[in-house]
C-alpha cells in the first residue's frame, strides 16, 4: 500500500490541467466521495496494526497534498486569465443604474448653456483668493462692511488670503488676464461666514456674468436680462429691475422675475408681492475697468451675478438649503434631466 501511495504522490505532483473543467475532472478523480482517495481509505481499514500508524501519516500527506495541488492549478488558471468561466459576450449591459446629476449642477448648466447661447464662454478662477481680487480690485471701499470678519472666512495666518465671497473676484482675474472683448460666464462655490441654518449656509454657488466691449449700454443688460428670464422660466416671465447698490456697478440694480410659482397672482413664496428677486447686475464701475487695465474712456460694460441655489429653489421649490449639501439619497435622486 505504501508503494500505491507514494506512487499516486508522485501522479499528483505531476498534475496538469488545461481549463476549469480539467481540473474539476482532477478534483472528482482524486478528492470525491468515490475518488481514488476516498477509496484507498477504505483499503486502509485492512491494514495491521502495526503499519496503521505510518501509512495513516502518508495518506494524511496525500489528502492535504492532493487538495494543496487542486487548488494551485485553480489559483493559478485564474491569475493567467484562461479561465475558462464562460463570458457571455452577447449579454446586454442594460439596465445600468445611472446616478442623478445634483440639482444644482442641472441648473448651473442651464444657464451656462443659456449664456453660451449669446456667445459668453467659461473662465474661472480660485476659491482661495486675495484681498485683492475678491475686494479691492472690485472697488470695495477699505471700511465696506462686506470684508468684515463676520462675512468673510480668512486663512489665519495670511489675513490678505480669503476664501471668496462672490465670484466677482473671477472679473478681475479675466480683466487683468487680457483685453477686452470679455464675454465671460463663470460658476462657481463661494464661502460667507454665516451660521448655518435651512435659508442661509457657509458655502453657496454663484454665477457671473460680465461683458465688455465698446458701446455696451444699459439697453444691452436689459436684453441679455429678458432673453435669461424667458428661458430659464419660461417665455411668460417678466422681469422688472429696481435701482440698487454694488461697489463694482454704476448705475446698480437688482432683478425681480414674476413669481413662476403663482403666476405673479401673489402666493407664500413672493411673499404675496408676485415677484421674486433673483439677481443683482448693472453696468461695470469705471474705477472697476481702470483699477484693472482696462481704459474706461475706451471700453463699457455691464456684469451681473446670481445665486445658483436661489434659482434652483425657484425650478424646484427645495425649501431648506442644507438639503443641497447632505447628498441624501432621496433627495438627488428626485432630479433626473436630460443635461
Ligand atoms: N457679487 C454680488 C453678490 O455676491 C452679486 C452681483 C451683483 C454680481 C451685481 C454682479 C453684479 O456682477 O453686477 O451679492
Amino acid at each position: 500500500m505504501i508503494e500505491k501511495i507514494e506512487e499516486i504522490l508522485q501522479e499528483i505532483e505531476n498534475l496538469k490541467a488545461n481549463s476549469e473543467q480539467d481540473i474539476e475532472a482532477l478534483r472528482i478523480k482524486y478528492l470525491s466521495k468515490k475518488g481514488i482517495i476516498s477509496e484507498m481509505m477504505n483499503d486502509f481499514r485492512s491494514v495491521p496494526a502495526e503499519l496503521k500508524r505510518e501509512i495513516g501519516q502518508k495518506m494524511n500527506l496525500l489528502k492535504t497534498n492532493a487538495q494543496n495541488k487542486i487548488n494551485a492549478l485553480r489559483e493559478s488558471m485564474q491569475n493567467s486569465g484562461q479561465s475558462q468561466e464562460i463570458l457571455d459576450m452577447t449579454r446586454t449591459a442594460y439596465p445600468i443604474q445611472l446616478g442623478t446629476r445634483h440639482p444644482l449642477s442641472i441648473v448651473k448648466n442651464e444657464i451656462i448653456d443659456i449664456f453660451s447661447r449669446l456667445g459668453f464662454v467659461l473662465a474661472d478662477g480660485p476659491e482661495v483668493e486675495d484681498d485683492w481680487h475678491v475686494f479691492s480690485a472690485m472697488n470695495f471701499a477699505e471700511d465696506h462692511p462686506a470684508r468684515d470678519m463676520q462675512d468673510t472666512f480668512f486663512v489665519e495666518a495670511h489675513p490678505d488670503i480669503i476664501l471668496r465671497t462672490h465670484t466677482s473676484s473671477v472679473q478681475s482675474r479675466v480683466m487683468e488676464a487680457g483685453q477686452p472683448p470679455i464675454r465671460i460666464i463663470c460658476p462657481g462655490r463661494v464661502y460667507r461666514n454665516e451660521a448655518i441654518s435651512y435659508r442661509a449656509h457657509c458655502f453657496f454657488h454663484q454665477v457671473e456674468a460680465l461683458y465688455i466691449d465698446k458701446n455696451v449700454s444699459f439697453a444691452d443688460l436689459k436684453q441679455v436680462l429678458l432673453y435669461f428670464a424667458k428661458e430659464m422660466f419660461g417665455s411668460d416671465t417678466k422681469i422688472r429691475l429696481r435701482p440698487s447698490y454694488f461697489p463694482f456697478t454704476e448705475p446698480s440694480a437688482e432683478m425681480d422675475i414674476s413669481c413662476n410659482i403663482c403666476g405673479g397672482k401673489g402666493c407664500p413664496f413672493c411673499k404675496g408681492t408676485g415677484w421674486v428677486e433673483i439677481l443683482g447686475c448693472g453696468m461695470v464701475d469705471p474705477n472697476v475697468l481702470e483699477l484693472n487695465g482696462i481704459d474706461s474712456k475706451q471700453y463699457t460694460g455691464y456684469a451681473l451675478g446670481m445665486g445658483i441655489e436661489r434659482i434652483t429653489n425657484l425650478k424646484y421649490q427645495v425649501k431648506d438649503l442644507r438639503m443641497f449639501s447632505e447628498n441624501d439619497i432621496r433627495f438627488l435622486r428626485e432630479f433626473k434631466s436630460a443635461n
